[in-house]
């Protein structure tokens, strides 16, 4: 039996990686910060089947002390602060977690279990200003916030300590990736549970800042596989994952309120508040390698994926026993 360490475990990424490790018959070990109120919630269906143990990105010999302890095959480093508007505010803070994080976790790895397979979470907003579409592996990297800025030192952290201790450490380049798990700072979530505030009568508007930026949004739960395939191949190599498709924020406001029919454009206004003082407009993914290498392919595509999102957030209110008021939900 495989034993997999996760980082990030009780966010969206950590909760369904764990899942789909746990079907693969691996221990799962999950590495948790101390709370007062740990907000376990995702983990609901694996708890009992899980390890959690206290250990910070923060704190580098916690992380010496879990990997010594536990000697895990496999690291999927998914701990970040991770909310991109947020690290403006927390510049340094997301420069200590989610870059200077990354080579405290290589450290211990290094020290403490260098046959450790290791996953970075690397994002496609290290491609901001992008130098080209759509973008690959190949494409030069102009973050536009501290979170990009981050992420680049984390991916070459990477890079680096494969190249210069032979670790198998590979990262993955994971365009948007959304879900229900979605936290509702993010746009596509905000924007599902907003949808569904809406048709129960919670609230008129919707405010939201530039409608105009395109991501390349794909399901959570596909692209967790592919951290997994990036582990089991002969050689570490870094992988784009994407679903090749770009949309606007608009688009996505359009397809979430006409499932519950509503029109969009009734609801949703444009807050300067939510804009970024840098922004990314446009996120377009070339995943061939790893369709080619890893034989990866995403299930889901954008307009179920909206669906599915925006059904959480309208299932929870029924189950909850409250009646929507507008558009064509049914009780
Ligand atoms: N959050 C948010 N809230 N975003 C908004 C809003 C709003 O009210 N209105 C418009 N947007 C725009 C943002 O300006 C951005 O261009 C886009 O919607 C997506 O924002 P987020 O959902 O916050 O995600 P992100 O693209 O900044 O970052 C996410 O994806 C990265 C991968 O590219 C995060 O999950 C990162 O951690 C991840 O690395």
């Amino acid at each position: 039996m495989k034993t997999a360490l996760i980082t990030g475990i009780t966010g969206q990424d950590g909760s369904y990686l764990a899942e789909h490790l746990l079907a693969l018959g691996y221990r799962v070990v999950g590495l948790v910060r101390r709370s007062a109120t740990p907000s376990l919630e995702r983990l609901a269906d694996v708890r009992d089947r899980i390890e959690l143990v206290p250990g910070d990105l923060l704190d580098t010999g916690s992380l010496l002390r879990v990997v010594q302890e536990h000697q895990p095959d496999e690291v999927y480093n998914l701990a970040a602060q991770s909310f991109v508007h947020a690290s403006f505010g927390e510049p340094v803070h997301t420069g200590e977690v989610t870059a200077l994080g990354v080579v405290r976790l290589l450290e211990a790895i290094r020290i403490a279990r260098p046959e450790a397979r290791f996953y970075q979470a690397s994002s496609s907003e290290m491609f901001g200003k992008v130098r080209q579409s759509p973008q690959s592996e190949d494409t030069p990297f102009h973050p536009r916030s501290p979170y990009g800025v981050a992420k680049v030192y984390g991916h070459w952290a990477t890079v680096n300590y494969r190249e210069s201790y032979g670790l198998f450490a590979c990262s993955g380049i994971l365009f948007n990736h959304e879900s229900p798990r979605r936290g509702l700072e993010f746009v596509t979530r905000k924007i599902s549970d907003g949808v569904a505030a809406i048709a129960f009568g919670e609230r008129d508007r919707l405010a939201l800042g530039n409608l105009d930026a395109r991501r390349d949004w794909g399901f959570a739960g596909d692209y967790v596989r592919a951290m997994h395939l990036m582990l089991q191949q002969t050689e570490p190599r870094d992988y784009v994952v994407a679903s090749g498709t770009t949309h606007s924020v608009r688009e996505f406001c359009q397809y979430a309120f006409a499932r519950v029919g509503l029109d969009w454009e009734e609801y949703v206004t444009v807050d300067p508040r939510f804009y970024r003082p840098a922004e990314v407009e446009l996120l377009h993914g070339d995943a061939s390698r790893a369709r080619a290498e890893l034989g990866w392919a995403p299930e889901v595509g954008f307009e179920e994926l909206v669906q599915r999102m925006v059904d959480h957030d309208v299932g929870r209110r029924l189950a909850a026993g409250r009646e929507p008021v507008r558009g064509t939900v049914t009780a």
